[in-house]
């Protein structure tokens, strides 16, 4: 008959243990008893960069990765990205359902009306030095709204919970916008409460004179679809720095720009950063077969590809690019597409990248797009770091309602030196 456990055999004693199986997993606690004599810690697993480590239970977002399915809260992100609008997936990942007409005007009002950020903020922005790296403006501002909002520290209390995460999602596209005009030396442009979250978002980057700014439809629906795309990923990098962060019951805003600096690193949000880099420095379709063939070599990476889940077209990528159709419609087409597309089309014929299942992730196009909507290279992770964040407060909210987590805490295996006594300055090795 069969049964949900897994018996486990130790030859080191002969000893058997029956531990339960649970979705697919086993607690790495239940190991703790198998010891090889009675001073022995009790086993633990060795998982370095979690590579089959399940750190917490969740309901936010569903991703099957060898099948190339991505759902928020059930929900494919095929439907959501067609149908809805950011904030409306905003409130479905927070809340746990799609929000109803009467919820999505409360919510919509919530956001809107948290979006100008205090003025000595501004002026701590307009402090950095002119070519400051926006995303480093934009994690350094993040952390610094704790100190506007002290109350934030009173994480357990869930009324002070929701006004702050209303106000990180409403601030976050301006304290953005601001950190491109402080780069381009131009004056700061005040949230427009009229706009939608993607066309105020346009206003602040790119207003001058017009006393009424008018986004173009296509870029705005543009960008909330790639909002979209990018507001939830499961336990990714970023993600696991929220919840680890958060696990102190550190403020919000602080564990939020912990999650940002680890979006910020060319293997996770900065990969589009990285993608545009590399397109360029190809230069020419002409030049693509030595770029992949040192990439084999394991000269650098093919940016934009691989994913450590995804082993299948990343679904995400497949939306992003028919919107950059859309886009290039606007905008013109980028001549980096044609050395991305032919780029992708000899990786995915090369054994190299077929046998290790590599295929373009989300970031492989979405740089693209940004760069034909004007955006400097160097803004693209914080395109990323926008919508992202309700993935992040949602998860850490998570987090904190559920009673199993504590503080986050691995173990190691010491490899170092065993106990050896002081050596004074004058026996030292020369
Ligand atoms: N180009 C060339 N080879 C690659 C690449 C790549 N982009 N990605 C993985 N490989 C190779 C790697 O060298 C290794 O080969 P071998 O088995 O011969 O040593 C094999 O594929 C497995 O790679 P890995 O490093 O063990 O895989 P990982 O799961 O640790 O890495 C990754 C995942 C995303 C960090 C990696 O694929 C990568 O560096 N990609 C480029 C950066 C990138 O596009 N990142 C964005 C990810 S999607 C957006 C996000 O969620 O942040």
């Amino acid at each position: 008959m069969a049964k949900d456990t897994l018996s486990i055999t130790d030859n080191r004693t002969g000893k058997q243990y029956e531990v339960p199986i649970w979705e697919g997993t086993i607690k790495a606690m239940d190991l703790r008893q198998i010891k090889a004599d009675a001073e022995d810690f009790g086993l633990m697993t060795y998982d370095p960069a979690f590579m089959n480590t399940a750190s917490t239970k969740s309901e936010i977002t569903y991703l099957d990765g060898d099948k190339g399915i991505l759902r928020y809260r059930g929900y494919p992100i095929e439907q959501l990205a067609e149908n809805c609008s950011y904030l409306e997936v905003a409130y479905l990942i927070l809340h746990g359902e799609l929000p109803n007409p009467a919820q999505l005007e409360q919510w919509t009002h919530d956001i809107t009306h948290h979006t100008i950020i205090h003025e000595n903020i501004k002026h701590f922005m307009q402090n950095f030095r002119y070519d400051a790296h926006p995303m480093g403006m934009f994690i350094a501002t993040v952390a610094a709204l704790s100190t506007f909002y002290p109350e934030a520290n009173q994480i357990g209390d869930q009324d002070n919970r929701t006004i702050q995460i209303q106000r990180l999602i409403a601030k976050v596209p301006t304290i953005a916008a601001f950190s491109y005009r402080h780069s381009r030396g131009l004056p700061f442009v005040y949230p427009d409460n009229v706009l939608s979250y993607p066309g105020n978002f346009l206003n602040m980057m790119f207003r001058f004179t017009e006393m009424q700014y008018v986004p173009n439809p296509v870029l705005e629906r543009a960008l909330d679809v790639l909002f979209i795309l990018h507001a939830d990923h499961e336990q990714n990098c970023s993600t696991t720095a929220m919840r680890a962060i958060g696990s102190s019951k550190v403020d919000p805003y602080s564990a939020m720009a912990g999650a940002a600096a680890a979006l910020y690193g060319p293997l996770h949000g900065g990969a589009n950063e990285a993608v545009l880099r590399m397109l360029a420095a190809i230069g020419d379709v002409k030049n693509i077969p030595s770029f992949v063939e040192k990439v084999k070599k394991g000269e650098g990476r093919l940016m934009g590809f691989g994913h450590r889940v995804y082993k299948h077209y990343d679904p995400r990528a497949r939306i992003i690019k028919k919107v950059a159709e859309d886009v290039f419609a606007v905008t013109g087409r980028n001549p980096m597409l044609d050395i991305a597309i032919e780029l992708e089309r000899i990786a995915l014929e090369d054994e190299y990248f077929v046998s290790r299942k590599l295929y373009p992730n989300v970031d492989f196009y979405s740089g693209i797009i940004y760069q034909a909507m004007q955006l400097p290279t160097a803004f693209f992770p914080v395109m990323f770091a926008i919508p992202r964040t309700v993935g992040w407060l949602a998860q850490w909210q998570e987090m904190l309602r559920d009673d199993e987590q504590k503080i986050a805490r691995p173990r190691q295996v010491y490899l170092g030196e065993d106990k050896r006594d002081f050596v004074p300055m004058d026996k030292r090795k020369k």
